[in-house]
């Protein structure tokens, strides 16, 4: 089944949508539409139709599939009145600026019965799906304490991203993958405490970087930390179990894991500083460790769109679905009243 989808703003990710799409067997884009002359003209240049308006692309009767790929505070209009016009929606992420926007647009789509999603494409980031696999195969043992980090050294964007009504901010930009994915690693389990606090290195009308510290319910701890002024990068994921200790260090996973051998280390030789010695943190002995490699998956993210399609035709459920997506947004919003009281939030999320 051929399906055509129209694209609301067309600047950097809407680019990218383009070149995926391309690939996608099944699916063809209609046409964009921008407020901005220069990317109507640009996307003609591509070769792409140019609606003449929202209005005009909405009541294309050749499309089934609206990409709202806008700047954030423009999601939620956008795809309320998508769906009023009959299309199915998927919203660029976050899907919009707070739980109660959320829970408009998921009443436009209860009320009008279309299909409503959010492009959360670092679920298929191979970084997360290999912490995911680590997770599964049980091989550190009981897990404790998760930590997920992205660092940049540039600041925030200098666009809308900087200004807090077109809903800017590191949270709402990197922290809605980064928590979304943390909580889909515990699908069932839910957080009961919040602490979270944010950074204004670069920028102070709008969060550039923050750390949260989650902890859920089984027991186990999570940092989710974004940094936009940090010139060298600490890893991307540290994950910490009874028996061992997995590392990723960067985008490319390089990392290892290293557990326990069993052997029994009865003498360790103690470090020795100038200030003293110490048994508890010296290295371990190599024959009491196993060093092993990171069990890598490989993904292929135009299953977003693969599964879009196969849930319009009804084949398949959504790979993302609106709770989970409420669940984060609930995150985002304990994570800012946190920093902004400077409390600990202990709430069910
Ligand atoms: N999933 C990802 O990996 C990822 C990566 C980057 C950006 N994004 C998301 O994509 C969205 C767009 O980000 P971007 O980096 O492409 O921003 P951008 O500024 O490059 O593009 C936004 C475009 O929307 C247009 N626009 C603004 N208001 C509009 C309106 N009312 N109607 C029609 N067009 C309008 C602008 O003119 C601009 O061309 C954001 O929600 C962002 O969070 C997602």
């Amino acid at each position: 089944m051929e399906h055509k989808i129209a694209i609301v703003g067309f600047g950097g990710m809407a680019e990218w949508h383009f070149d995926e799409i391309k690939t996608i067997d099944g699916l063809e884009i209609a046409g964009i539409w921008d407020i901005k002359e220069n990317r109507r003209a640009y996307a003609s240049e591509k070769g792409l139709h140019v609606y003449e308006s929202l209005e005009d692309l909405l009541g294309d009767q050749r499309t089934d599939l609206v990409l709202i790929a806008t700047p954030n505070d423009v999601h939620k209009p956008v795809a309320i009145a998508a769906m009023k016009a009959g299309k199915n929606v998927i919203s660029e992420k976050p899907i919009t600026l707070s739980s109660a926007d959320l829970e408009e647009m998921k009443e436009a789509s209860e009320s009008t019965g279309r299909f409503l999603t959010v492009h959360q494409n670092r679920r298929w980031d191979e970084d997360y799906l290999t912490v995911k696999e680590i997770l599964r195969e049980g091989k550190l043992g009981e897990l404790f304490r998760l930590e997920s980090r992205v660092h940049g050294s540039r600041g925030i964007p200098g666009d809308w991203r900087q200004e807090k009504e077109h809903g800017g901010g590191m949270v709402l930009d990197w922290g809605v993958h980064l928590l979304d994915q943390m909580v889909m690693l515990f699908p069932e389990v839910p957080i009961c405490r919040v602490s979270a606090f944010l950074t204004h290195v670069t920028n102070q009308l709008v969060d550039d970087g923050f750390y949260a510290e989650l902890l859920f319910e089984n027991g186990v701890s999570a940092l989710v930390e974004v940094g936009t002024s940090n010139f060298i990068s600490l890893p991307r994921w540290y994950v910490l179990g009874a028996d061992g200790t997995a590392v990723i260090e960067d985008w490319n996973l390089n990392g290892r894991i290293v557990r326990a051998s069993g052997v029994d280390e009865k003498d360790v030789t103690p470090v020795i500083t100038a200030a003293g010695l110490t048994k508890t943190m010296a290295p371990r002995r190599e024959d009491s460790i196993y060093t092993e490699e990171l069990p890598k998956v490989k993904s292929d993210v135009r299953e977003f769109y693969l599964n879009v399609m196969a849930v319009l035709e009804g084949r398949e459920e959504s790979r993302i679905r609106l709770p989970e997506v409420m669940r984060v947004m609930r995150l985002m919003e304990a994570i800012e009243e946190s920093a902004s009281k400077g409390e600990t939030i202990n709430r069910r999320i």
